[in-house]
């Protein structure tokens, strides 16, 4: 067994992976955790699965140096990509986006119709469709890339008419398809929240990746290795591979907090 002391590694292609830092420290508090965004080079969604997956496997050395008792792939890209590589080659465990996210939406659809939508990486690499299928063979998956999500909440449009017109563009098509719940298969989606509610309707049930791997940590943590007992809150350690002021001032967007310390790290 781990120690328990022992901080909790996350990593992200940037400051996407924040939302679901802010969520596993919510529901872990005591745990200290270690943040990991690669912003030299981002964005993985982009990428080949071959980058993508060397991009990850330099992400998570960083994170092994510094003692890190479980890895977390807060990246959908990296985790579609890359958590079968990581699971092989680490001696911790090692926890991505996509299972819990592809759980909960199977657990929440009525008319087995799920939507999901990423970056191209994410859904060309057909994971969260594997995933799904595994708890819900008969389940139809009906999906759609939305790469300007990312730009959008992370420039801070994320309400209004702009994100609002370019939800009904990308989700249209989802709607009429008859999907009764979706994915938010991307870190950024959850900024974007309100508008994609919006651009769905009433009807259909939104599934938040980074909050369904809150709980599956959680889960881990207790089963496969040590959680922490303290009643302090734990240490928060952000690292990133580029332009650290950046990072502090879009990434309390998506912590939903001021961000002071930021190392930077070569890698
Ligand atoms: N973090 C990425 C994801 O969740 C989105 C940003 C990127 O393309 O790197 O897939």
């Amino acid at each position: 067994m781990a120690n328990s002391s022992a901080p909790l590694g996350i990593f992200d292609s940037g400051v996407g992976g924040l939302t679901v830092f802010r969520r596993i420290a919510e529901r872990m508090p005591a745990e200290s955790i270690v943040y990991l965004g690669d912003t030299a080079r981002v964005p993985y969604g982009t990428k080949s699965a071959d980058t993508v997956a060397r991009y990850a496997q330099s992400c998570a050395e960083v994170l092994m140096n510094r003692g890190v008792k479980m890895l977390v792939v807060a990246c959908n890209t990296a985790s579609a990509y890359a958590l079968d590589v990581l699971r092989r080659e680490l001696p911790i465990p090692v926890l991505g986006v996509i299972e819990p996210g592809a759980k909960r939406a199977v657990a929440a659809t009525r008319a087995k119709h799920i939507g999901v939508i990423g970056t191209a990486g994410t859904i060309n690499s057909g994971k969260y469709q594997d995933s799904i299928r595994e708890y819900a063979p008969d389940a139809r998956v009906s999906t759609k890339p939305c790469p300007l999500f990312v730009p959008l909440a992370e420039e801070g449009w994320t309400q209004g008419a702009v994100p609002e017109q370019v939800a009904r563009e990308y989700l249209s098509e989802l709607c009429a398809q008859g999907i009764d719940t979706l994915v938010l298969g991307c870190t950024h989606y959850p900024l974007l929240k309100d508008v994609i509610a919006q651009a769905v309707g009433p009807n259909v049930v939104l599934v938040d990746s980074a909050e369904a791997t809150s709980e599956s940590v959680a889960d881990v943590l207790n089963h496969q290795c040590e959680a922490n007992k303290g009643s302090g809150q734990g240490a928060r350690t952000f690292l990133v591979t580029d332009a650290p002021e950046t990072f502090k001032r879009v990434g309390k967007h998506f912590l939903k907090d001021e961000i002071t310390d930021v190392e930077w790290v070569d890698i």
